[in-house]
């Protein structure tokens, strides 16, 4: 089992990350969260379809639970989603003692989290996240949001969880097309932070790579665990030092700056989190060769692991300006100037400002179709 305890200014928790751990759910609980009255599970249809009656089991057992199951989807991450939550905590009375236990993929975990966030001005909040996205990236950090207006993550606050429990096990029933999604972030990872979690990722797909499932395979393995621990690992240091997004964090934002514009503009239904930010990597590498800073080379070499695991690397359907023009909702924008992060070589990002408007659109060009 591989824990990691994470000090942030109102709150210090544990993230426990280790294969079946929902087996014991309820010791984690019982032993890191004092006098629990109510766990109020938060969800999706789909994710309380495959695992419901198995939680329920689980938690009943110990603890009186109550259960609010939200539609399914990132369109759904909004304003009416939050009111139903909590007209639900309402019917249910919940107390500031209770915890809001957040399980499903970065869309549950962001509007629970805010829920959690706000009701009663402020509930216990478990992050219990079902997803790679989730538990690599989303569940930790604190960041909770809901979409507006079309605007990715624009109503939202920080608000760290009380715990974190990652069972790696839980991501075998995923769709390839999710799993495809997550293996963006730990790309991300791996580029900007340790290449050695790409080599270690490609250690396990290559075991596969005849087989049109390696994907599914890759996340089945025993050793896939240890990949979501050490991207978690850097997150959770990463939040340590810039728990308010100030500086220092903004570099997880690599590939995200053009990978919202993507999202905004296809919109949430025809493309997700992951291959966006997926192509938003290609254009962000793209610029850092145009600044001189990585070569050819390097993009060649990146083409073949989207290619072995299976990485969009083109949208469509759109215009390049759109897609510019959109840029700018960015919320790290500061009084009109953009700000990318670009790599100055492997696993040195480096973050830069007021970047030139025919250098953005030309990256941006090259991977549309
Ligand atoms: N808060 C943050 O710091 C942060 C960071 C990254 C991404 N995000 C947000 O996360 C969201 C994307 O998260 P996501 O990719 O997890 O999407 P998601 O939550 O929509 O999940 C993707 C799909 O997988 C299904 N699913 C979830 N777990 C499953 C399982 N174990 N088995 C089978 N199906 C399962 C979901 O029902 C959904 O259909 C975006 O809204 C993004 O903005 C937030």
């Amino acid at each position: 089992m591989k824990s990691i305890e994470v000090k942030t200014l109102n709150k210090i928790y544990n993230i426990y990350i280790e294969n079946h751990i929902t087996d014991q759910l309820v010791t984690y609980l019982k032993d890191n969260i004092k006098s629990i009255n109510n766990i109020i599970l938060v969800s999706n249809e789909k994710i309380y379809t495959i695992y419901g009656e198995r939680i329920k089991k689980i938690i009943s057992s110990n603890f009186n639970l109550k259960k609010i199951i939200l539609k399914d989807g990132e369109k759904y991450k909004n304003l009416d989603t939050l009111k139903y939550i909590y007209t639900e905590l309402l019917k249910i009375n919940a107390r500031r003692n209770d915890v809001i236990l957040s399980f499903g993929g970065g869309v549950v975990g962001d509007t629970a989290g805010l829920a959690a966030a706000t009701f009663n001005r402020g509930m216990g909040l478990v992050q219990y996240p079902t997803t790679i996205i989730a538990q690599v990236d989303s569940s930790v950090g604190g960041k909770t949001a809901v979409n507006f207006e079309n605007i990715k993550n624009v109503i939202g606050c920080f608000y760290q969880p009380d715990l974190i429990i990652t069972d790696p096990k839980l991501l075998i029933t995923l769709e390839e097309k999710e799993i495809i999604n997550g293996l963006s972030e730990i790309v991300k990872y791996g580029l900007v932070f340790d290449y050695q979690i790409i080599n270690d990722l490609l250690k396990i797909v290559n075991k596969y790579k005849n087989s049109d499932d390696r994907l599914l395979k890759t996340v089945k393995n025993e050793e896939f665990g240890n990949i979501i621990y050490k991207c978690v690992k850097i997150k959770s240091e990463i939040i340590e030092k810039d728990e308010f997004d100030t500086g220092e964090r903004h570099v997880l934002n690599f590939g995200h700056t053009i990978g919202h514009a993507f999202e905004k503009i296809i919109g949430f239904d025809n493309i997700n989190h992951g291959q966006a930010v997926a192509v938003g990597i290609l254009c962000a590498v793209d610029m850092s060769i145009s600044y001189g800073y990585l070569d050819i080379d390097f993009k060649n070499k990146l083409h073949s692991l989207y290619n072995t695991l299976k990485l969009p690397e083109f949208v469509s359907g759109f215009k390049p300006d759109e897609i510019y023009n959109a840029i700018k909702f960015d919320k790290k924008f500061v009084s009109g100037i953009n700000k990318f992060i670009l790599l100055k070589d492997v696993n040195k990002p480096i973050i830069c400002t007021d970047l030139n408007e025919k250098i953005i659109k030309s990256s941006i060009i090259k991977y549309i179709r």
